[in-house]
């Protein structure tokens, strides 16, 4: 006979049922113990380890669901399998609200009752795999916040750092300087702005990944959102010969409710590579009202540029993290990469959807919708 290394205990409080199943599980290879109440059984389980409790409901001074408590405390990776001689659903669903992995019928026949232990055994073990990966999972979730917590400190303070340095650059740059001097300044210029553009790309994928991307709702004006962009961008424009146009249909309401912060950083986005990737020719933005449905209304945003273009197979993929295009041309600056997912990622989560359509050598365009809240007076 081959032992299974299963200890099981029975606990029943007619002796003659406690030899009848001694005498068949040990013919069946299991190590068994036998109690004939419940000090008996809970004496035992202090003493050793059981993968299973075979047990009575009806036992002389308790009753077998009191019971179960008690064994799961001592021992909470033994199965407890409930035997009882007069069946009901309301005992079974109470022995298994109680915490039993199975409810067998006196008389039990042989097969039944190692089926019931071994399956039982087997979803015991199952569970206890999947309880300690979900243990694994959250503890490496937990660290893996912690660090992304981290990264969204050290980008934020990067950030703050490259303000004060490129604030004091430019002064130098307006200051008394000979050519070359000011070429070196430039440099620095361009540098600080590529790290500070870094620290903020870092810092909102770290807030994507904490869930910690908030979006205000505040009233504001459309067109005071467009032409700061303008403003902003006014200067690198100014370095190509390039024109930039903007304009904003008659209907799209004047003043939306959402989260101008987040539309300006779309936009600079977008506007910032049609610049970066165009040498010359124009670069437009088109403010389209899409649909107005009860209290909010989508607003539809085109960027449009004469530029490099990009080739059919990329066109996926520039939405992707850290893509650029394999070989950097003349006008390409370099970049983080992270621009063009950031604005999906922002789009998306302010309800709407971005698209690119581009063709090589012509230009490419990227249009996106957002939905905004229509402010009280503009309420269809
Ligand atoms: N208007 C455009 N014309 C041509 N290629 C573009 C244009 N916009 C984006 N691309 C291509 O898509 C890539 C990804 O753009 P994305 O804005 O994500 O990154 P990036 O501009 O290189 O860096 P950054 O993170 O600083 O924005 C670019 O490197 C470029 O190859
Ligand atoms: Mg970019």
């Amino acid at each position: 006979m081959e032992t299974n290394h299963t200890n099981v205990l029975v606990v029943d409080d007619d002796n003659s049922i406690l030899d009848g199943f001694k005498e068949l599980l040990t013919r069946e290879g299991y190590e068994v113990d036998t109690a004939a109440n419940e000090r008996e059984a809970l004496a035992n389980l202090k003493e050793q380890h059981y993968h299973a409790v075979l047990m009575d409901i009806v036992l002389k001074e308790t009753t077998g669901i009191e019971l179960i408590p008690k064994v799961q405390e001592l021992s909470e990776d033994t199965v407890i399998i409930m035997i009882t001689a007069y069946p009901s659903t309301e005992s079974a669903i109470r022995c298994f609200r109680a915490g039993a992995f199975d409810y067998l019928v006196k008389p039990v026949k042989k097969a039944d009752l190692i089926r019931a232990i071994e399956r039982s055994c087997e979803r015991k073990k199952e569970e206890q795999e999947v309880n300690s990966l979900r243990r694994i999972k959250e503890t490496a979730e937990k660290s893996n916040n912690e660090k992304t917590l981290f990264l969204m400190q050290i980008s934020h303070d990067i950030h703050t750092i490259m303000d004060g340095i490129i604030g004091h650059n430019n002064l130098l740059l307006k200051s008394n300087i000979d050519e070359k001097q000011a070429e070196y300044l430039s440099s620095i210029k361009t540098s600080c702005n590529f790290l500070r553009n870094l620290a903020d790309n870092i810092l909102d994928i770290a807030k994507v990944e904490v869930g910690k991307l908030s979006f205000k709702q505040e009233d504001f004006e459309l067109a005071g959102v467009i032409k700061d962009v303008a403003r902003i961008v006014y200067p690198s424009i100014k370095e190509k010969p390039i024109q930039f146009i903007y304009a904003i249909d008659k209907d799209v309401p004047r003043y939306l409710n959402g989260d101008a912060d987040r539309l300006r950083q779309i936009l600079l986005n977008l506007i910032s590579n049609a610049i970066k990737f165009t040498e010359s020719g124009e670069i437009t933005l088109k403010a389209r009202l899409m649909t107005i449905l009860g209290k909010g209304c989508h607003v539809f945003f085109i960027v449009n540029d004469t530029g490099e273009g990009i080739p059919k197979e990329k066109q996926m993929e520039v939405f992707k993290p850290f893509f650029a295009l394999d070989k950097p041309t003349k006008s390409h600056h370099g970049g983080t990469g992270l621009g063009l997912w950031i604005c999906k990622v922002l789009v998306e989560k302010m309800g709407g959807l971005i698209s690119l359509h581009s063709e090589p050598g012509k230009g490419s365009e990227f249009r996106f919708s957002i939905r905004f809240n229509l402010i009280k007076d503009n309420v269809v």
